[in-house]
């Protein structure tokens, strides 16, 4: 009979130095070979947060297709014949498109109206809430069609939405925008590591297809503690208890992004032809736990 059909298991919290929710946990696993402990950290497991989140975008009526609208895209800005319209499961695109698994293979997306009132700003904010104390485990990736932002902020509350606080800054330009200087999250240190900077990364135009991700980059701050390849996460979860305001960094109960300027294709804004401005997102991805 092989040995693991009758298992073993025991469960012991080891409480050796105060480590909170990371104490470390091992079970004795009988096995062909004996009984063996096996270690591992008792906390939750990590699990993508977008099929949880509730999804609210604002101001009411951002959403394109409702009434029917044309749009064309900064790359063929003359083949205005697209057309999004809430009415027809086939041409709308409402938020849930953000959330979506996408088994099919075909990519749907959440798309609002294109800049018709400009100069008036097109923006628009997209709340993200679980109703439940997470933390990051992993970069938080949000996955644009047609072109990143130029200019948008992520905010995150810790408190189910009651105050908010900026997350991370995001533009082509950050003193233009936001009269910040421009980091990046892989030149944090140790000292800094909780620092709420503006990055270019992600911002300038590229064109659409090439880059369409926008991160939060958290695997980049865990790297500081753990190791470029994140060996060694005892080293972080370490850091997480003993380094003042480190867990509460990756820790939030809702997140929001605040897109505040569409890509415009490397260029100033063409009065001629705003049917191709507009925001698209096609996936949120949020691991915690
Ligand atoms: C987005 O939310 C902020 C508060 O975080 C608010 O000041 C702003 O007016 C909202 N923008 C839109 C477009 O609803
Ligand atoms: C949020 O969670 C609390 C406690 O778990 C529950 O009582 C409440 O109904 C939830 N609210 C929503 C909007 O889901
Ligand atoms: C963090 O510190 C490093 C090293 O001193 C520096 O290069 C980087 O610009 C700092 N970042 C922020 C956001 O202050």
């Amino acid at each position: 009979m092989r040995a693991h059909v009758g298992l073993l298991y025991l469960l012991v919290h080891v409480l050796a130095n105060a480590r909170g929710q990371y104490d470390l946990c091992k079970s004795l696993v009988s096995t062909d070979e004996g009984a063996v402990w096996e270690h591992y950290a008792c906390q939750p497991k990590a699990q993508a947060m977008k099929e949880y989140m509730r999804i609210l975008v604002e101001p009411p009526g951002v959403t394109c297709g409702n009434p029917p609208e044309r749009f064309c895209t900064l790359e063929n800005p003359y083949l205005c014949s697209d057309e999004c319209d809430a009415s027809n499961p086939d041409l709308a695109h409402p938020p849930q498109l953000m959330q979506d698994r996408e088994r099919s293979g075909l990519i749907t997306y959440w798309q609002t109206v294109t800049w018709r009132r400009y100069p008036e700003p097109l923006q628009a904010n997209i709340t993200l809430s679980w109703n439940k104390t997470l933390e990051l485990t992993d970069d938080i990736q949000i996955t644009f069609e047609y072109g990143r932002p130029t200019v948008m902020v992520l905010e995150k509350s810790l408190n189910f939405g009651r105050t908010w606080q900026p997350y991370q800054y995001y533009a082509d330009d950050c003193w233009d925008a936001f009269n910040i200087a421009p980091r990046r999250a892989r030149d944090l240190t140790a000292a800094n590591v909780t620092h709420v900077i503006c990055t270019e990364q992600y911002s300038r135009w590229v064109g659409s297809k090439n880059e369409k991700v926008v991160r939060f980059e958290v695997r980049s701050r865990f790297a500081i503690f753990a190791g470029p390849r994140l060996l060694n996460m005892e080293g972080l979860y370490t850091r997480m208890e003993s380094m003042k305001g480190l867990r509460d960094f990756f820790t939030f109960t809702n997140l929001r992004l605040r897109l505040l300027r569409p890509a415009l294709g490397g260029t100033y804004v063409q009065r001629e032809n705003l049917m191709k401005y507009f925001y698209a997102i096609s996936n949120v991805e949020v691991l915690a736990r």
